[in-house]
């Protein structure tokens, strides 16, 4: 393996790149999809092999910097687009016989410490939120949205309990003061919840994650963005997420295991099955986690998860029922200002 350990110093530490790498293995070259390419720490890891191409996507404009630098450095081996990963098959076709599409989701160390964007509850900023290419701002959800959705916003993409309390309390102070800036909402948030001296995350950590995935319709694009990888991707070929909260999980765990050849297979004598639905192979149901070593340097990493599946012979059918078991959420990413 190539020495990666300078990539460790880009402006966001690319979390779990070892692991990643050994799951993709550029090592014999090929077609690489880096769908989240935040300051590029995969895709520069992967470009470092040589015989490697390497198609990266990312919503945020911010980061053209970094794509640009990778771009002169590999000129002819690289291309960048300034897209969501839900349209990856506007730059991506079938033919091109990708061998890996990899997802790092959620946010990059940039857009967090980047005060300006709102993200983070130490900033004194409006709550903006958007990663790029958005409809809304958090600050129009907070102001305009009633009650119960923004309750369920909380709840759901939250798991925040007390959501519908928030909720009903943003509504009462928003009627005297509309919500400005990130610390008029975590006053809300403080005084709404009841005290817990046991946990250890910030009190406001649910409600901003949930506004968050709501500001950016990240369930719709993960759910999207897995189907049309699934679609493109050669046989063999691999799809590789690091999600980093339970409901990314979730899905991603949904997705590989219902779509493989095993699922419903009680005993490993029986044959395997041979129906419509299979889009992967004999999936392991494998979860890898960050090392110690990585745990204790890269503090984002703590609650990450790599999976990945590798693509079956079937041809692609449109996996309904995979939308059909998560409607709940994209009904809800639905709702606009
Ligand atoms: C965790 S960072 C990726 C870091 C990257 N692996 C690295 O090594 O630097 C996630 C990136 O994905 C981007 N992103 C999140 N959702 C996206 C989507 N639906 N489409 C495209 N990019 C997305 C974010 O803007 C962010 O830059």
């Amino acid at each position: 393996m190539k020495d990666i350990s300078s990539l460790k110093n880009l402006p966001h530490y690319p979390v779990m790149l070892k692991e990643v790498l050994d799951t993709c293995n550029p090592k014999n070259g090929g077609l690489f999809v880096d769908c989240t390419y935040g300051a590029g720490g995969y895709s520069n890891a992967i470009l470092s092999y040589p015989n490697t191409q390497v198609i990266a996507l990312d919503r945020d404009p911010n980061i053209h910097h970094y794509a640009k630098k990778t771009k002169k450095k590999y000129e002819n081996r690289f291309s960048f687009y300034n897209s969501k990963f839900s349209d990856l098959d506007k730059f991506v076709s079938k033919k091109l016989e990708v061998d890996c599409i990899i997802f790092d989701l959620g946010l990059s160390s940039l857009q967090i410490s980047d005060l300006k964007r709102g993200f983070s509850f130490y900033s004194k900023e409006e709550p903006n939120m958007g990663m790029g290419l958005n409809k809304n701002t958090a600050k129009e959800i907070l102001n305009n949205l009633d009650a119960k959705t923004l309750g369920s916003i909380f709840r759901l993409l939250g798991e925040e309990k007390e959501g519908l309390r928030i909720s009903k309390n943003i509504l009462r102070e928003r009627k005297l003061n509309p919500i400005k800036t990130i610390p008029d909402l975590v006053k809300i948030i403080q005084k709404s919840k009841k005290k817990n001296f046991k946990k250890k995350t910030n009190i406001s950590t649910q409600v901003f994650q949930a506004l968050r995935i709501f500001v950016n319709k990240e369930i719709t694009e993960l759910i999207e963005g897995l189907i049309i990888a699934t679609k493109i991707l050669k046989e063999d070929g691999k799809i590789v997420v690091v999600t980093f909260h339970s409901l990314e999980d979730k899905i991603v765990k949904f997705f590989f295991t219902n779509f493989s050849s095993n699922k419903s297979k009680t005993s490993r004598y029986y044959p395997e099955r041979k129906d419509k639905k299979i889009l992967f192979k004999n999936y392991k149901n494998k979860v890898i986690k960050p090392d110690l070593e990585e745990l204790q340097e890269n503090n984002p990493s703590r609650s990450a998860k790599l999976r990945h599946a590798i693509r079956s012979n079937h041809n692609f059918t449109y996996p309904e029922e995979f939308k059909k078991k998560f409607l709940h959420y994209i009904e809800l990413e639905k709702i606009d200002v």
